[in-house]
């Protein structure tokens, strides 16, 4: 059973632990060649239990060598969600020999506390590793932050501000970000908080990350507030959303087209499927490199212990680079692969066009491998109609996605993909995306991996990643026009290592 597991469900390019549960990336730093990933990890149980820091190191982020656990939960709590820099000017003192440390900030949640019925059993606190993140000593005058009387207390994200010259933390503190400074990482003042009364608070905020992003292809730069949020997504459960604003080192204020977005929208999603959680970016990415790079925990709290693997529990998405750009007045954050994933494929099929009409398995005689694929292509001369692109198997698996023009909708659809009736929250209905009109062309990626599709519409414009549990391989893929054709374009297949 297990080994039938390893092979039909162990994904061939994402990131899982070999063993037991994974939730929340957490951590992440890049330095001297290695990108570190840490994680929420119970390494005891394949449900989430006492959380540790587990990790993992990479020269690509899609190559992924887990290491021994990081952060071991002790008095003062278990280890929960938090972030890692890079001290470079060893403001922090923990420096020794001219080795610059690493600093890793986190939430403590005290358990006996929360038995105890107290509502300050959080707090934040410091490590630092002299080892490039192998090893780590907790700082002797734990905690950092003291609870303020604020149940849901957590998931510090620190950045180094430039402008300020100081420390800045995000941290999610029930339905709202508090923001603090600091120019030691040891002793934090309180700056100032946002978002009570904005973006979508259908459940407890989590997971911050705030950072200066250009506009692409302008001057200007805006500050991104990403916040997790659980349950309350577009789809369902767990989801992330984000602000583009300004920050001075004390407030992050929206911008002002972006409140004009919020005002028709409500909220706006990073990714509008339902299994891509907690994510936020890597620090200490070179200037010369100058990418933000971002991963998600590939899941849903809604049903994230039941999915059918029992080896281990949960992936991470794919790494992928964020692009603030700007149409007319909107903002989005454009999110695709990273491009070090491409150095992966084992063969590549280009198609200059095709028509499609009907059922057709387009790759039939190319022999490509549906459970590492990467495939893009696009649609032209669209109409008002329904656009299916399907993805099946002998058992009668099918998973769909598309673009609904009738509806104005984009849409996957998981119901029929296989094994879904281990939770009554994993697929009760199609997840949709809707769209202010209708879609004449449409660029289409789709990276399947055996248990999870990422579909990237238009360059990233939209995003939907979900999770999905056949019974055998996917083996063909069709395109669906109800009594018409569509015309394809710039088509390109892959098949991963
Ligand atoms: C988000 C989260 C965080 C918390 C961690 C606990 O998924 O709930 O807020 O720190 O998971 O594992």
């Amino acid at each position: 059973e297990v080994n039938k597991e390893e092979t039909l469900y162990r994904p061939n390019f994402h990131f899982s632990p070999k063993a037991n549960w994974m939730n929340d990336p957490n951590g992440m730093f890049y330095l001297n060649g290695k990108y570190h990933l840490y994680f929420q990890y119970y390494p005891d149980g394949n449900v989430w239990g006492p959380m540790h820091w587990g990790h993992a190191v990479s020269e690509d982020m899609v190559t992924w060598e887990e290491q021994p656990i990081a952060l071991y939960p002790d008095d003062l709590g278990l280890i929960f969600s938090g972030s890692a820099v890079v001290d470079k000017n060893n403001t922090s003192g923990f420096g020794k020999d001219g080795i610059a440390p690493v600093v890793a900030i986190f939430t403590y949640h005290n358990m006996q506390g929360e038995k105890e019925g107290k509502i300050d059993f959080q707090t934040q606190a410091i490590a630092y590793s002299l080892d490039e993140g192998m090893t780590w000593t907790k700082y002797d005058k734990n905690p950092v932050i003291s609870n303020p009387g604020i149940k849901d207390f957590r998931d510090p994200k620190v950045i180094w501000d430039d402008k300020s010259s100081k420390w800045i933390m995000a941290l999610a503190a029930g339905n709202k970000i508090m923001f603090y400074s600091s120019i030691n990482l040891k002793n934090w003042n309180f700056e100032s908080e946002f978002g009570e009364f904005l973006g979508a608070h259908g459940g407890v905020w989590e997971c911050p990350d705030l950072f200066p992003l250009k506009i692409d292809g302008s001057d200007t730069s805006k500050w991104v507030l990403i916040v997790s949020i659980n349950p309350g997504g577009p789809n369902g459960g767990s989801a992330t959303q984000y602000f583009v604003g300004d920050f001075d080192g004390n407030k992050f204020v929206l911008d002002e087209d972006f409140s004009n977005q919020l005002q028709k929208q409500n909220a706006v999603w990073l990714d509008y499927g339902k299994d891509n959680y907690a994510g936020v970016t890597w620090s200490n990415i070179p200037k010369s490199d100058g990418r933000k790079l971002f991963i998600g925990w590939m899941s849903n709290w809604d049903y994230a212990r039941e999915v059918p693997t029992f080896k281990w529990r949960s992936t991470m998405t794919i790494p992928r680079e964020l692009k603030l750009r700007k149409t007319e007045k909107e903002y989005y954050l454009q999110n695709l692969p990273v491009s070090e994933l491409y150095k992966h494929a084992s063969k590549s099929i280009k198609k200059d066009s095709l028509n499609v009409d009907g059922l057709n398995d387009i790759f039939r005689n190319e022999n490509i491998d549906l459970s590492k694929l990467n495939l893009e292509l696009k649609l032209n001369n669209l109409k008002e109609k329904i656009y299916t692109i399907n993805f099946l198997n002998k058992s009668g698996d099918t998973l769909s996605l598309g673009l609904n023009n009738v509806d104005k909708a984009f849409f996957l659809d998981r119901r029929k993909s296989g094994k879904v009736d281990f939770s009554e929250k994993f697929a009760p209905k199609v997840s949709e995306v809707k769209t202010d009109a209708i879609h004449k062309e449409l660029k289409v990626q789709i990276l399947l991996d055996k248990t999870s599709i990422e579909v990237f519409y238009n360059d990233g414009e939209v995003v939907m990643t979900e999770l999905f549990f056949p019974n055998e391989p996917m083996e063909t893929f069709s395109i669906t026009i109800h009594d018409d054709y569509v015309y394809l374009t710039n088509i390109k297949v892959q098949e991963f290592k």
